[in-house]
């Protein structure tokens, strides 16, 4: 049995939690609500938060499990992909915490951490899927599609060539004038709206890629548009808009995870990632599995945004193979360089 510090540093919501094997004990998310005003995560002011959050995150997630710092086995760190200054916060303070404990660290990439949430165990006891699985990674800077043979062995099978599927909620949401982070008002308000009442022209890609830059353009020409003939089209239509704008790109996630989960003969199929909270997507998917046999994986809401308690499951599959990381490396912001 091993007690494992995880942290969580790489956007904008500084994490920590503690996990018992592969046991959740606590989890502590600081958001950070300064980018709001800006309609997006303003870098320098993200990492200063963080600068300010860890010490009580980390604190607060310690006296939540009930445990002492001389308890811990290991520290687990989000590596990358993520934003350096926010990164580096994380990835210090887990070097000197482990380094005056004297234990060894874990490096864990931000990716794999959300596809690994589903095996993070707490009082809920959900089940888990079976390897190999078919994860659909959707948040606001990534969407792939990942073959899961393992918690060592994924394989990226598809991915977008341009935007994000939450980016583009999130700049629609900016045309619509809805508050940062967008895709969940985009969600709340569809549940009143009519998905048929606009369509868009979606890009065709081959294989399981994505393309969301082309749908971006043909929504935003679309209410152009509609704003000339009509001033107040948007505020007028607004539900019925979130409600075509989000079945039009759960659509597009999904139709490419049907065409996978058919090639590869997959039956478990998961969702993770910020996006993944979203309603429409989870009532669909479902439907979905019931029509194909799948056994469908989704997660809990508090583990598809930012957490550190998937980065401590990840780090857990790590401990078990003591696959530590050494004091000399350094974060990374893009894809496993
Ligand atoms: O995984 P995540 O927390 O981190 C980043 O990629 O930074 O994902 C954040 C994304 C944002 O684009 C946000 O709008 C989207 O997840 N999101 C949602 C919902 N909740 C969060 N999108 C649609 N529906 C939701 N309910």
């Amino acid at each position: 049995m091993s007690y494992i510090l995880a942290i969580e540093s790489s956007c904008d919501d500084t994490s920590a939690a503690v996990m018992k094997d592969s046991y959740l004990l606590s989890n502590v998310i600081a958001s950070q609500k300064v980018h709001e005003k800006y309609g997006g995560v303003v870098p320098e002011l993200a990492s200063r938060a963080h600068q300010q959050n860890i010490v009580p995150v980390v604190d607060c997630a310690l006296k939540d499990a009930n445990i002492d710092k001389k308890q811990l086995d290991a520290i687990a760190y989000t590596r990358g992909p993520g934003l350096l200054g926010s990164l580096l916060v994380g990835v210090s303070f887990a070097k000197s915490l482990a380094q005056s404990l004297n234990i060894p660290l874990l490096d864990v990439n931000h990716l794999e951490a959300h596809v690994l949430s589903h095996f993070i165990k707490d009082e809920n006891n959900s089940p888990s899927p079976s390897f190999p699985f078919l994860c659909l990674l959707v948040s606001g800077g990534n969407t792939q599609l990942i073959m899961v043979d393992s918690p060592y062995k994924m394989e990226i099978i598809g991915k977008t060539i341009d935007d994000a599927a939450g980016e583009t909620l999130d700049k629609v949401a900016k045309i619509l004038s809805l508050p940062y982070p967008g895709g969940p008002h985009i969600d709340n308000l569809a549940k009143k709206g009519n998905k048929n009442f606009l369509t868009f022209s979606k890009a065709n890609m081959p294989n399981y890629d994505y393309s969301f830059s082309g749908v971006k353009t043909s929504i935003l020409y679309t209410l152009r548009d509609k704003l000339k003939e009509e001033p107040s089209f948007l505020k007028d239509n607004i539900n019925d808009i979130c409600a075509s704008v989000q079945s039009c790109v759960v659509d597009m996630l999904l139709n490419k995870m049907r065409k996978a989960a058919k090639d590869f003969k997959i039956k478990d199929i998961a969702i993770a990632g910020g996006v993944s909270a979203n309603s429409y997507l989870r009532e669909k998917i479902i439907e979905m599995g019931k029509a194909n046999s799948w056994n469908v994986f989704i997660p809990k809401i508090s583990y598809t945004t930012d957490n550190a308690a998937m980065v401590g499951v990840a780090g857990y599959f790590k401990f078990l193979k003591k696959d530590f990381s050494s004091l000399e490396e350094v974060p990374y912001t893009r894809l496993q360089q």
